[in-house]
């Protein structure tokens, strides 16, 4: 149980990571009662929100809705991007909490390397929301909204799957056998979430690498080996061109699928593959790349006939559910889990909201981005997302 920040008062029961801000110090605080119920005090909470960087459309996405959620409710928000650089986000966060902010919103760089802020804010009764990614090794993590990231690997899987030709539409097997040759990629081996998103496809490659189906000619397969340190478009571009060179040249073997865990990485895995010549669209015979995040660059390519398919995560959705989650703090409340098993940093499992996941090929832009106004038809076309 902690203490309330501003007041000294002990938190009630499930209002133990509550902030009593009723009670804040008198100026315009509403009934001055216990329960913390949002009311005229609102304008009083202040909430600091931590992005990694702005490097990638999705995260100035993520920081716009979460900005604009929390203001609607009256809040004040101080917003940072730390520009991929861990000691801009370990100082960002350090100013948040001498700034006095009563909830943290965090989506870590290194998911490691946060713990003495995250001490810092738990001494001063501030609860934390790690946001999309887990922060490890810490107690002090109070909430987690995220994706459900091991189905987002899954889906991507089975999009490799679907794309090269195995699987149909439905997720049934077309009957045609193989062998595929295909090469794996996976994301940056500090952010929770990469081997999430290796094992979920793992789960479903791994049995038809085991019986041949398909076949990973490199034989690069682990995933210390595969990962992308920081998510660097430039590192798996050169990955993908040594792998060309070393494997693939002579043609003795052709490449048919690539398994991408992100749009930045598939975009950096098309350079090296059309910069060998190769393509330039599928219908050329260029390989099946797979994605994450329907990046607007990409979803031109998949637009395009490049890039074979991405997987939807609609920030929208997520922003509002950190936002929720912020809420039921400030009211005294905890917010509400679908998840209390899957996420273990390390030193506790730390409740979260799990959030679904589309996936994406040509035919479902129009359904499922446009008709949902992620995108506009001239935004996929220009493949540029207009401000
Ligand atoms: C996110 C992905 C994103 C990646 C690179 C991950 O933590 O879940 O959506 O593609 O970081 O920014």
């Amino acid at each position: 149980m902690r203490l309330s920040k501003k007041t000294g008062m002990v938190a009630a029961g499930a209002a133990a990571l509550a902030l009593t801000l009723t009670a804040c110090g008198g100026e315009g605080a509403g009934s001055g009662g216990s329960d913390g119920a949002a009311g005229d005090g609102d304008e009083n909470v202040q909430v600091g929100v931590a992005m990694p960087t702005q490097t990638y459309e999705r995260w100035i996405q993520d920081g716009n809705n979460v900005k604009a959620g929390l203001e609607d409710l009256g809040y004040t928000v101080d917003l940072q991007f730390a520009n991929d650089d861990i000691p801009t986000q370990t100082q960002q966060i350090d100013s948040m909490i001498t700034e006095g902010v009563d909830v943290l919103i965090i989506a870590s760089i290194d998911g490691t390397a946060l713990t003495s802020q995250l001490e810092a804010a738990a001494a001063a009764n501030i609860p934390v929301i790690a946001y999309d990614r887990l922060i490890r090794d810490s107690e002090n993590v109070d909430f987690y909204t995220t994706f459900d990231n091991f189905a987002v690997g899954v889906a991507q899987a089975n999009a490799l799957l679907r794309g090269l030709g195995y699987l149909d539409e439905n997720g049934e097997a077309t009957g045609e056998e193989g062998p595929y040759n295909i090469e794996l990629f996976a994301g940056s081996p500090d952010d929770n979430n990469a081997s999430f998103f290796f094992d979920g496809a793992m789960s479903i490659l791994q049995p038809l690498l085991d019986d041949g189906t398909l076949v990973v000619p490199s034989g690069q397969t682990d995933f210390d080996t595969v990962s992308t340190q920081r998510w660097e478009l430039e590192t798996a571009q050169s990955r993908m061109e040594d792998l060309l060179t070393s494997t693939y040249t002579g043609g003795d073997e052709e490449l048919n699928g690539v398994l991408a865990p992100a749009d930045v990485l598939s975009r950096g895995i098309l350079n090296a593959l059309t910069g060998a010549g190769m393509g330039p669209t599928l219908e050329d015979g260029l390989p099946v790349v797979t994605g994450q995040d329907a990046e607007i660059a990409n979803i031109k390519l998949i637009n395009d006939g490049v890039q074979s398919s991405t997987i939807f995560k609609d920030t929208r959705l997520l922003a509002e559910q950190a936002v929720t989650a912020t809420e039921s703090f400030v009211d005294g409340e905890e917010p509400e889990a679908n998840d209390t098993e899957t996420y273990d940093n390390g030193v506790k499992v730390v409740p979260s909201y799990l959030l679904e996941v589309e996936t994406v090929f040509a035919e479902d832009i129009q359904p499922v981005l446009i008709d949902s106004e992620y995108y506009t038809t001239e935004e996929v076309e220009s493949g540029q997302a207009a401000d």
